[in-house]
């Protein structure tokens, strides 16, 4: 998943965990990735995965992203959602799953269409590049510089303000980002640092915003709510959503009402309870591709974790 900033910095979950969970996180992408065709429900892509982790007995940093064409990230099935995947669909697959606080984060593109392959290779391109300067010493722009470096030289834009980022202990985003372009900023990976690189090359201008569509939310603060609905669903998400992000089709069975779970949502996220990830969209519409891959910071280079 992607960030737009910083903030404190976390734990490190350790070498073994982060590991364990790179690996069953590549996993769940290369099913979803297998999933992936004309026609099919983007709900069963998500559902599938998402219990395909579950029942592999990990937890889930956050709900599986479908992110199509102009979307860039942070879209995940509606309850019920109808919506099927056409034959020109560039899909962006974003997930990872969680254990005892560490986190996965891993992502690939589909080309449905068939001719946007050189989209793909900028961001995956881009992402061997940052790879391959990663190590402890280097400064993120540089590593931003060989990212944009990457996908101009596709003939395309990297999304600059979307970014990678450390990740600590239950802490998807922990203090440092790291840029998609060179961008001056002289902060220094460290050896041991648990790193998600995560390049976005696009055919429109080069930036995101926020859209209308909101289906992923996080637990921020307990807070007074006025109808029994947003109670109901705050208990439920103070029980099992404490940290994590979570999708809000998670919630749909705990009311039965599909109106009243987005209702009770929505005065939760107005009242401060809930910090919302609304779909980010390109600015000018543009096609985007993704990689990510989380690595950790070593002496000499770095270790790729989600393989
Ligand atoms: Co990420």
């Amino acid at each position: 998943m992607e960030t737009r900033d910083g903030n404190e910095r976390g734990e490190f979950p350790g070498m073994d965990a982060a590991k364990e969970i790179g690996q069953i996180s590549y996993k769940a992408l290369q099913k979803a990735k297998a999933m992936i065709k004309p026609g099919v429900k983007l709900i069963d892509v998500a559902e599938s995965v998402e219990s395909y982790v579950k029942e592999s007995k990990y937890g889930i940093a956050f709900p599986l992203n479908l992110s199509i064409n102009n979307e860039a990230a942070h879209y995940t099935p509606s309850i019920d959602d109808a919506k099927v995947f056409s034959e020109k669909d560039v899909v962006k697959v974003d997930f990872g799953a969680a254990k005892d606080g560490a986190l996965g984060d891993c992502a690939l593109t589909v080309d449905l269409s068939g001719n946007m392959q050189g989209l793909l290779e900028a961001s995956e391109e881009a992402l061997k590049a940052a790879i391959s300067v990663a190590k402890a010493g280097v400064e993120v722009r540089d590593i931003g510089k060989e990212i944009e470096k990457a996908i101009i030289a596709k003939g395309y834009q990297p999304i600059r303000n979307l970014g990678g980022h450390t990740v600590g202990l239950h802490e998807l985003h922990s203090s440092i980002f790291v840029p998609n372009y060179d961008n001056g900023d002289e902060t220094v990976l460290e050896e041991g640092m648990l790193v998600a690189i995560e390049p976005f090359a696009t055919t429109g201008k080069g930036m995101v915003t926020e859209s209308d569509v909101c289906e992923i939310y996080s637990y921020d603060a307990g807070v007074q709510v006025r109808t029994k609905e947003a109670r109901t669903l705050l208990g439920l998400i103070q029980k099992n959503h404490p940290t994590e992000p979570f999708a809000v089709r998670w919630l749909a069975s705990a009311l039965g009402s599909t109106f009243s779970t987005y209702a009770g949502i929505s005065e939760l996220s107005r009242n401060g309870a809930l910090m919302p990830y609304p779909t980010l969209v390109e600015i000018s519409g543009g096609s985007v591709s993704q990689a990510e891959a989380e690595v950790i910071i070593e002496k000499d280079g770095c270790e790729v974790v989600t393989k």
